[in-house]
């Protein structure tokens, strides 16, 4: 065993499986892209505060989850948990919402919460995000979720479930929190649970636990309590999604896991997936940009979870095997053979082509390993006799077919483009 280890619960991603998982980011942001949203990079760190108040004391992850510490100049600092109240803040400090709106946003990056590790739930995991500032549409609530429906069927991904329901306007939530605090009134709750329902009664509707679970199937729900303006938007979402073809359940219990939320909120979860099933989610978030001191412009965005939609691809078996695959593998077999072979790859290159070469001597014999080891489409061996003919072949790894080619780059470039 090496003497040091990666930190406790983190996911960590290296040859040859990284090449999936930038795969699976890639597509995420394409799908992002496509829809005209623009990247915000971020630190992953901010002013504790951010978090505090942007995302809520009554939830696990403002009370239990992050990391927080004091910096050099006695600041509290803590890694970002989450991505939307940090982009938040930056929209607020640069006045990004003064110009065209909405504004469309995406990052990607590490995110960090001290949860208990198991598969699929990581102390620093991976996000892809976007967060569409300015309007309250229920066209903006549908064109979010569709992004990472589109992103997930691009990806071949089809045991997949969304769950919809609406968290209301503030009139809504009013009436419902009047009659959810009487029904929890009634109840005989714990200090711990008692002093979270008191920072957000909602919170039990979330409770792990089966006795509470029990109890809160009779408590009211919130979506028997919108406003006559909730309804008609969250109508009009329920109508679009079916417009575009995307399937939805509603699920009148969901919450999530951060306080920001208000209107439409949904999840993506995966059936493969086992107890970390959701694979990505967001909502709405009227009251975020006003409680962290910016102006009152309302939000709505997603988290899609890369680490875990690379799990679901794998388990759904949708990736190809040959994501960037090296399309030719040179073996040179001779001290003239490998400086020919290595100018080759430059002009290869700068033509596009993936290629790469058996680097020291390895002969033919050893050569041949490394470029069946590579994964590589074509192999070229150059030797002696290749350059003073200026023939060569190319052999196809997976059948050993040899297609004839004369050793000229502008040669080499037609074939090996051709039978991309
Ligand atoms: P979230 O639901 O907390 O939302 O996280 C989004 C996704 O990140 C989850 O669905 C999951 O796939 C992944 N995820 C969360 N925690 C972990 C973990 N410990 N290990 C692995 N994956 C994890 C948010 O973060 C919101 N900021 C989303 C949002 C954006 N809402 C509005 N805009």
């Amino acid at each position: 065993m090496s003497k040091f280890q990666a930190p406790k619960g983190v996911s960590e991603y290296f040859p040859p499986n990284s090449d999936q998982f930038e795969y699976v980011r890639d597509l995420l942001l394409t799908a992002a892209k496509l829809a005209g949203y623009s990247l915000i990079e971020l630190p992953v760190f901010e002013d504790t505060e951010v978090f505090t108040r942007g995302v809520g004391e009554s939830t696990d992850v403002v009370s239990k989850e992050m990391y927080t510490f004091e910096d050099r100049g006695g600041r509290s600092i803590t890694l970002r948990p989450e991505g939307t109240a940090g982009v938040m803040r930056a929209v607020i400090e640069h006045n990004l919402n003064r110009g065209q709106l909405p504004v469309k946003l995406f990052y990607t990056g590490p995110f960090f919460r001290a949860e208990r590790p198991q598969a699929g739930r990581y102390r620093q995991f991976y996000q892809v995000g976007i967060e569409a500032i300015g309007y309250n549409d229920p066209e903006i609530d549908v064109e979010v979720i569709s992004v990472a429906d589109t992103a997930f069927k691009a990806l071949g991904l089809k045991q997949y479930k969304l769950n919809i329901t609406s968290l209301g306007d503030t009139k809504s939530r009013d009436e419902h929190r009047k009659d959810l605090v009487k029904f929890i009134a009634g109840l005989k709750l714990d200090e711990a649970t008692a002093e979270r329902a008191k920072l957000n009664p909602l919170r039990l509707f979330d409770d792990k636990r089966d006795e509470i679970k029990n109890i809160m199937s009779k408590a009211p729900l919130l979506l028997d309590y919108l406003s006559s303006e909730s309804k008609s938007h969250f109508e009009e979402v329920k109508r679009l999604l079916t417009d575009i073809n995307i399937d939805y359940a509603i699920n009148p219990r969901m919450v999530r896991g951060l306080d920001y939320y208000t209107g439409t909120t949904f999840e993506f979860d995966h059936a493969l997936l086992g107890a970390q099933s959701g694979i990505g989610g967001g909502g709405r978030y009227d009251g975020l940009m006003a409680s962290l001191g910016g102006s009152d412009v309302s939000g709505i965005g997603f988290g899609l979870g890369v680490d875990r939609i690379l799990m679901a691809c794998l388990a759904e078996q949708s990736l190809s095997p040959a994501i960037n695959q090296i399309q030719l593998f040179v073996v040179p077999i001779t001290e003239s053979g490998k400086s020919v072979g290595f100018k080759l790859l430059s002009q290869l290159r700068a033509a596009g082509i993936t290629c790469d070469m058996a680097y020291g001597d390895r002969g033919l014999k050893g050569g041949m390993k490394a470029a069946d080891k590579s994964g590589a489409r074509y192999c070229l061996v150059v030797g002696d006799d290749e350059i003073s003919s200026g023939k060569c072949e190319l052999k196809l790894m997976s059948s050993g077919e040899v297609i004839s080619s004369s050793l000229a780059v502008s040669d080499l470039i037609t074939r090996l483009g051709n039978s991309k």
